[in-house]
């Protein structure tokens, strides 16, 4: 049985549909991420799910009951929010257990259910301490350990480490990959970095408007993407998207409008012998790889990536040279050819 059902789910604000039918089912135990640009409507959408946001049509299964009309406190779910509203005063191990003594739990059961969880989430050496003296993961992980004793049936978190400085969000990443990994519960996670969606899901779900764009694992929606918008989402530096009418040399199917190709599935070859020329406009240099971003004339600039660095120059002129099985072929309306034909 799926953990949560979304059926044709929309959330209308006014006039103004902001979630417009959205069907999903997320498994037991699956990790899965809700991505998008600002604004598509993810906290939305995972707020409807909480029950923070009543839910204009459709409905919401959780397991296979219909919680659609059902506040919030009925639904078993735990919302995990950015800012981990621990109380300052409060020792880790009171922390935890605050929501049981709220619900007039006897104190043995308080303590072994506290104990679980500091042990799944290895607090037992902080137990005494103050929040202020625990690191941002280690807060982190005080809230959800709050969260784990009530067992809910799954944790919804919205952009938890969007606040973050780079390298804690790397560490914080990787805490909460390892929870997953630990506590095996259902989890549904909102952010709009395309990394933390690849790195962390087991499925994500892309949302354009309030629709779903594909929902599929990182390596589907990588290797796969249904339509020019999910291929330009995922992937780093984004995919190069040619017009068909701009490059007559390359060969496409017919009703192709236009094909991709990712700066990782082009290289750089003498000028003449690739499949598009074009002259070398800068060179980003970063260590492990460099951008190089060739100017390809009616076609325009396109990004490739070099392993290590370069010895080509602004100006040199040069080859790109990709292979058919990396191109991603589109129709006039953004819809795959590659996925959808086949
Ligand atoms: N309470 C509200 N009233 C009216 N419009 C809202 C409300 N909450 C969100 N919206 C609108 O719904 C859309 C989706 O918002 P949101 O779900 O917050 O997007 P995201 O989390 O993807 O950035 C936005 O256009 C936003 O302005
Ligand atoms: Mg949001």
């Amino acid at each position: 049985m799926p953990s949560i059902t979304l059926k044709a789910v929309e959330k209308w604000f006014g006039d103004a549909q902001v979630i417009k039918g959205v069907d999903l089912a997320i498994e037991e135990g699956e990790f899965v991420i809700f991505v998008g640009p600002s604004g598509c409507g993810k906290s939305t959408l995972l707020r409807m799910i909480a029950g923070l946001e009543e839910t204009s049509r459709g409905q919401i299964l959780i397991g296979d009951r219909d919680a659609t009309a059902e506040p919030p406190s009925k639904r078993g779910l735990a919302m995990v929010f950015q800012s981990y509203a621990l109380y300052p005063h409060m020792s880790v191990r009171d922390n935890v257990g605050f929501p049981l003594k709220s619900a007039g739990l006897p104190k043995t059961e308080i303590d072994a259910k506290v104990g679980e969880a500091a042990r799944v989430l290895k607090l037992d050496a902080y137990m005494d301490r103050r929040p202020k003296d625990l690191s941002g993961g280690q807060r982190q992980r005080v809230a959800i350990g709050r969260s784990i004793v009530r067992d809910p049936t799954a944790f919804l978190f919205d952009e938890p480490l969007s606040n973050l400085d780079a390298a804690l969000r790397v560490e914080m990443r990787y805490e909460i990959a390892k929870l997953h990994q630990t506590l095996k519960s259902t989890m549904i996670y909102v952010t709009h970095d395309q990394v933390e969606a690849m790195t962390l899901a087991d499925r994500i779900v892309v949302l354009e408007f309030g629709k779903v764009a594909q929902v599929g694992s990182p390596r589907q929606l990588y290797e796969k993407p249904a339509n020019l918008f999910v291929a330009q989402f995922i992937g780093s530096p984004r995919m190069n998207v040619v017009d068909a009418a701009a490059a007559p040399q390359v060969d496409l199917p017919p009703r192709a409008s236009a094909f991709g190709v990712r700066p990782e599935h082009i290289t750089l070859v003498d000028a003449g012998t690739g499949r598009i020329d074009g002259i070398v406009d800068v060179l980003e240099y970063l260590g492990a790889d460099t951008f190089v971003i060739v100017s390809c004339g009616a076609i325009g600039q396109l990004t490739v990536r070099v392993s290590g660095s370069t010895s080509l120059r602004p100006g040199d002129a040069v080859g790109l040279r990709f292979e058919d099985e990396h191109m991603h072929v589109f129709d006039a309306k953004g819809l795959s050819l590659s996925v959808h034909s086949s």
